[in-house]
């Protein structure tokens, strides 16, 4: 009765899909459906046979970056969430809560239903728990001392920066000054991972190099940053009726493409100026779209590509993004070009560089708070 009825309600959310896992190829023999064919079906039925298995999940949804075995570096960095260290320290809900609220501004993105995204509270606990099955449970950590923040900070600029950046930009570890991050990582987890580091990841164990002082010292400034913009408003949804073309009246852009595949920025920016013709499809979670996205772009997310058929197959240009600034968007690029979609590019730069030059955006977290750090001059790789 309840798998009846929750397989009722997956068919009516807007983020249903028809398909159960990533490893389904989605079927080409079939002509692509009129424009405004429900995408929902008897989708409901075959996700609720898998809704709770973690390994299917992270399969479907996390691979892409984490790695199929979850040790992280697939893509963008994304961290190992299955190292020894990490899983003694990081409570369950440490990790229910960076699946649900993401990290803003990077590309883990949020993925929890509370906040736009796909995944609802069952299915987020079936990930921890998949996570929590490869390694121990966790510790209980000694608290560091109270530390000394100003001296902390020197430390910092010495030992970390070269990996996690100066706080407001973007490295290649990941971002300790993340408003998300910190409402969440205790002191103690934080003291963790700098004395006995990540291994086999690269983030270094510090307890032998640095006295207990230092590392007590680094605790506190890293408590102390200043905090980017949050987070879309709890239960913020994507409106079911948007227009999928950008000025359907417009003239044809004449996009130059790197390697047969990736537009610039700056072209892209040129034609929304030009009031030209083209569909952008931003293909992170949904909970990213609503926090920050290029004007009149629609979101259909790499785990979703089947919901593509809706979009025009005239030739109009479809351009897709993410943050990673590839890897999603590549994902979303090949699946229209199975589809024989003729005019197709991934936007090289991608949503973050976007946001850096200062180029429009629309969404909640569109227009940065006051207490913003300054923008990043660090390239993502
Ligand atoms: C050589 C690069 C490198 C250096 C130097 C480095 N880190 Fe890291 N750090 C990383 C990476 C990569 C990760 C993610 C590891 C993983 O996959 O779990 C990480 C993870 C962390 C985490 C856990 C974050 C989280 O979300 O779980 C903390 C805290 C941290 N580092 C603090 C520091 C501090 C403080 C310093 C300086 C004393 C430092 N790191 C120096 C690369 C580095
Ligand atoms: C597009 C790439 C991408 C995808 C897809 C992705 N992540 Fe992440 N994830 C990241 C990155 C990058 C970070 C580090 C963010 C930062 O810089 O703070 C991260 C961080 C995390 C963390 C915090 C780890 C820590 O040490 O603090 C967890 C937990 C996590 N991801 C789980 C997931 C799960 C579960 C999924 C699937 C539902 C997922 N991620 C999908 C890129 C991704």
């Amino acid at each position: 009765m309840r798998t009846l009825l929750l397989a009722a309600l997956l068919f009516l959310a807007p983020n249903c899909s028809r398909r159960s896992g990533a490893q389904e190829i989605p079927s080409q023999a079939s002509p692509p459906p009129s424009a405004h064919a429900p995408v929902a079906s008897v989708a409901g039925v075959t996700k609720a046979a898998s809704e709770t298995d973690g390994a299917k999940l992270h399969e479907r949804y996390c691979a892409l970056c984490h790695g199929k075995e979850a040790k992280g570096y697939a893509a963008d960095n994304a961290p190992s969430l299955v190292s020894q260290r990490f899983l003694e320290s990081a409570t369950d809900a440490f990790i229910a809560t960076a699946i649900r609220n993401g990290r803003p501004n990077t590309a883990m993105a949020a993925y929890g239903s509370s906040r736009g995204g796909p995944l609802d509270e069952r299915q987020i606990t079936a990930l921890v728990r998949f996570y929590r099955s490869k390694g121990p449970a966790p510790l209980a950590l000694p608290a560091p001392g109270p530390g000394d923040a100003a001296k902390g900070g020197k430390l910092y600029t010495q030992y970390c920066i070269t990996c996690h950046a100066p706080p407001g930009q973007r490295g290649t570890a990941p971002q300790l000054h993340n408003p998300e991050f910190l409402a969440s990582a205790t002191p103690a987890f934080i003291r963790h991972a700098i004395v006995h580091g990540r291994p086999p990841t690269p983030m270094p164990p510090f307890g032998e190099r640095l006295k207990a002082e230092e590392i007590d010292s680094i605790v506190a400034y890293v408590r102390a940053l200043a905090t980017l913009p949050g987070a879309a408003p709890a239960d913020a949804k994507v409106p079911d009726n948007l227009a999928l073309v950008i000025n359907p009246k417009g003239g044809k852009p004449s996009f130059k493409l790197r390697d047969e595949r990736y537009v610039s920025a700056e072209q892209v920016k040129k034609a929304l100026d030009a009031k030209q013709r083209m569909v952008i499809v931003d293909a992170r979670s949904p909970a990213d779209w609503l926090l920050f996205h290029i004007p009149g772009s629609v979101p259909i997310p790499y785990y979703d590509t089947e919901k593509l058929e809706k979009l025009p197959n005239d030739g109009t240009w479809v351009v897709a993004y993410c943050a990673c600034p590839h890897h999603a968007s590549g994902e979303v690029v090949d699946a229209l070009r199975k589809r024989n979609y003729r005019h197709t590019a991934v936007l090289d730069e991608g949503i973050l560089f976007w946001k850096d030059k200062g180029y429009p955006l629309a969404g909640s977290a569109a227009t940065p708070a006051p207490s913003a750090a300054p923008a990043p001059s660090v390239k993502h790789p």
